[in-house]
């Protein structure tokens, strides 16, 4: 098992399309065990193969408090949603420290493989349903302050590149000081 690097925004590779899985094997298990262990690490509830630069549709995602319920969803569809919309607070361990809130359908369908190419469905509502759609957004190329009208956007990234600056001040003196 490995940490892995997490991409941060905005490197364009969070901006690109992944491709499919075809190929199920010991590599991707190794990949997402890697994936899974990096989210825990980090902490955070959900990790995209694309954060951790493979532009593979793969994403990781744990929300229970315990961290014992991991699932991987390789080649996930949204396959419906519901017309109910809910504004939740989101965050992303691409763009650390910056907390927006997004609207989206309260309920979606998943269709999914797992790390076999065994096809199953989940049923999301609540936290998994943010955290699915979060995770596949990245998938396509769409980070979650992409929901955001252009004004809040370039003001959520303003802050996040604020923040950033602020963090590497901190390290250099802390460098510094030692
Ligand atoms: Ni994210």
């Amino acid at each position: 098992m490995a940490l892995l690097p997490i991409v941060q925004y905005p490197d364009p590779r969070l901006a690109a399309k992944a491709e499919p899985v075809v190929v199920f094997d010991d590599a991707l298990r190794q990949l997402a065990a890697d994936m899974a262990e990096t989210m825990y690490e980090a902490p955070g509830v959900g990790l995209a193969a694309t954060q951790v630069g493979k532009l593979i549709r793969m994403v990781v995602i744990d929300i229970s408090e315990e961290k014992n319920d991991l699932h991987v969803l390789v080649n996930p569809e949204i396959t419906s949603r519901s017309e109910e919309i809910k504004e939740c607070e989101e965050g992303c361990l691409s763009l650390p420290g910056l907390y927006e809130k997004v609207k989206r359908p309260s309920f979606v369908t998943v269709k999914a493989q797992d790390l076999k190419g065994e096809f199953f469905e989940m049923q999301c509502d609540e936290l998994m349903s943010v955290c699915v759609q979060h995770e596949l957004d990245h998938l396509d190329g769409i980070v979650f302050i992409d929901h955001l009208s252009q004004l809040k956007k370039s003001r959520a990234a303003a802050k996040l590149a604020k923040r950033r600056k602020e963090k590497a001040r901190e390290e250099k003196a802390k460098r510094e000081n030692r």
